[in-house]
């Protein structure tokens, strides 16, 4: 494990001059742009607080493949779940694609989240009574797109999922592997430019799950998508270019996976989980 390869403090946003103090870069595009400021998210449950974020700080500033690794309880899912629109913190400001979240009143939340943000639950989240292609078409339907326009699309996803063959067939019908597969597809339906996806391999065995992961790297780089991983797998994070390490509600540090292995990764994550 290079020490090199772990930061304790938080990534800062991409340097804005050359190193040799040439001229400033354009500056990147915000629309991939994913960030937290001191984002604080406690819940209240049976008269007890539990602090689950406290303090996160998190900067993405272009597109690529991201994962977020934790203990259980760390916060990953909550983080997620304010990153995607769907919960709001009690503190701290959560910017996607440059928008500060807080300042959209539910109706914008709503649409800002259809166009720009993909979510991938763990469970799939398929409806069990449509069809593969029914699912991929229903978050159109309900925004009340075209239906030719909205047919070809959903057919030119599940063909670049590799699972066209199975449009038909509702979701009790499909592999789990498969059923993910949908779940991205509709995930992708508006060409989001932000894809989070909460352990998309939880339920998949493991050539499942390296396909899924080549799958989304593959998504990050010929669309330009960011897209942002919780996974447990250092195998999983290997087809990162970097990880984010939560502990105790905060970003901890993070891992720049160039040149790892799983076993390198694993190393550079137990080192920081355990270090100060
Ligand atoms: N709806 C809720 N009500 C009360 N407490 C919650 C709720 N959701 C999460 N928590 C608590 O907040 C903390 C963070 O939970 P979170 O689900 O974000 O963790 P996680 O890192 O995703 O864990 P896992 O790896 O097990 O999925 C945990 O202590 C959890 O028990
Ligand atoms: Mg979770």
């Amino acid at each position: 494990m290079s020490p090199a390869q772990t930061s304790a403090a938080a990534p800062t946003a991409a340097a804005a001059r050359h190193e040799n103090g040439g001229p400033a870069r354009p500056a990147p595009d915000p629309i991939n742009s994913v960030r937290c400021v001191g984002v604080h998210k406690s819940y209240h449950l049976g008269g007890e607080d539990v602090h689950a974020l406290r303090g996160v700080d998190l900067d993405i500033a272009e597109p690529g493949f991201y994962a977020i690794m934790g203990a259980s309880g760390s916060g990953k899912s909550t983080l997620l779940h304010l990153l995607g629109a769907l919960d709001t913190p009690d503190q701290g400001e959560v910017l996607v694609a440059g928008k500060p979240l807080s300042r959209l009143s539910e109706r914008e939340l709503t649409d800002f989240r259809r166009d720009n943000i993909g979510i991938v639950f763990q469970q799939f989240n398929l409806i069990p009574t449509l069809t593969a292609r029914e699912n991929v078409e229903l978050p159109g339907m309900l925004a009340g797109r075209n239906g030719a326009d909205l047919r070809a699309r959903a057919s030119e996803l599940l063909e670049a999922l590799g699972v066209a063959q199975r449009a038909g067939h509702r979701p009790d019908a499909l592999s789990g592997g498969e059923q993910q597969r949908v779940a991205i597809a509709r995930a992708l339906l508006f060409e989001p430019r932000i894809l989070l996806a909460d352990e998309p391999t939880g339920n998949l065995d493991s050539a499942s799950s390296a396909r899924l992961w080549e799958l989304l790297a593959r998504i990050a780089r010929e669309h330009s998508t960011t897209v942002l991983m919780v996974t447990h797998e250092p195998a999983a994070a290997v087809h990162c270019g970097r990880v984010f390490v939560l502990r105790d509600g905060r970003v901890h540090g993070s891992i720049d996976t160039e040149g790892l292995d799983a076993a390198g990764v694993a190393s550079c994550y137990q080192h920081l989980v355990r270090s100060a």
